[in-house]
């Protein structure tokens, strides 16, 4: 049994997080324009470079067939460089958007979402942070999203940390049996959203290493978990259920195989 001062501790840590969402919409706000600059420059430098290589097309007959040819390759890499330049950036501005969306509603604020956005960025930033923190760790993401939803009202920095609890254990699940198991296991998650007339449906799936009974009883209890001192405090499906069932009156359900994996759902009634 753990002591007071310990859940005092992991309670200090979830104030620590919710003054950290702050900070990171302050820092978002600060990224928004340089990164404008960022796409704005790289759009006139597309232009101008298509400027120069219509002189040079003008000038064919001036040139020698090498400097042709170099001039010809070192063109097509830099409009190729720029390409990236300006879907990477817009790629970030996405991100920060949904920081901004996130740390801007009011606490238990409905706000209309584009809910396949807001899942695919934080499988994506569980993905990314479980890479920075465990060594060798690859998984294959499979995403499928349904095409053409309107945005939909929920309560966008909840679903999102839910998203994030899930899949933070997902992705943990497939480290575990990776680290067990020989190596023909190919770690995967698959995660799916789909809408039906009244419900939105959130699936997360892991072939990791699945959970015992004792552990599916307990899996929402506060402070419950396997992990050791420093990898989990035990209250992330605690949080995950709240916010599924209570504030978005939904459901939340698994099901989950010992040695096999673990498919965790989402079902949240989309309101009018
Ligand atoms: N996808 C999963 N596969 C296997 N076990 C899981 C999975 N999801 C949850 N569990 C089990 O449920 C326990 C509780 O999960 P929960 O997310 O509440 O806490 P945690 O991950 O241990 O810590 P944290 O508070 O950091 O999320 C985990 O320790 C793990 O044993
Ligand atoms: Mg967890």
């Amino acid at each position: 049994m753990e002591s007071a001062e310990y859940y005092q501790e992991q309670l200090k840590k979830q104030e620590k997080l919710a003054s950290l969402g702050l900070l990171s919409a302050g820092i978002a706000h600060e990224v928004q324009n340089p990164l404008n600059f960022v796409i704005n420059f790289s759009k006139t430098s597309q232009k101008l470079l298509r400027d120069i290589s219509e002189i040079i097309d003008d000038n064919k007959d001036k040139l020698s067939k090498e400097d042709l040819e170099d001039l010809d390759l070192a063109s097509e890499d830099l409009h190729q460089n720029m390409e990236k330049i300006i879907s990477h950036a817009e790629r970030a501005v996405n991100i920060v958007r949904d920081i901004l969306l996130m740390s801007r509603g009011k606490e238990n604020e409905f706000l209309p979402t584009d809910v396949c956005r807001v899942v695919k960025e934080y499988v994506w930033l569980s993905y990314h942070s479980m890479r920075a923190n465990f060594k060798n760790f690859n998984i294959s993401i499979k995403e499928q999203y349904q095409a053409g939803a309107p945005l939909m009202k929920v309560i966008p920095q909840d679903l999102s940390r839910a998203v994030l609890n899930v899949m933070n254990n997902a992705c943990y699940a497939v480290w575990q049996k990776q680290q067990s198991v020989q190596d023909d296991y190919k770690p995967e998650i698959s995660v799916s959203v789909n809408f039906t007339d009244s419900q939105i449906i959130i699936k997360i799936a892991d072939n990791g290493e699945g959970m015992s009974d004792e552990v599916k009883q307990k899996l929402y209890e506060n402070f419950f978990t396997t992990k050791p001192a420093g990898q989990g405090t035990g209250l992330g499906m605690a949080i995950t259920r709240d916010i599924i069932e209570n504030k978005h009156g939904g459901k939340i359900s698994f099901t989950s195989e010992l040695g096999k994996g673990t498919e965790f759902k989402f079902e949240v009634p989309i309101k009018k």
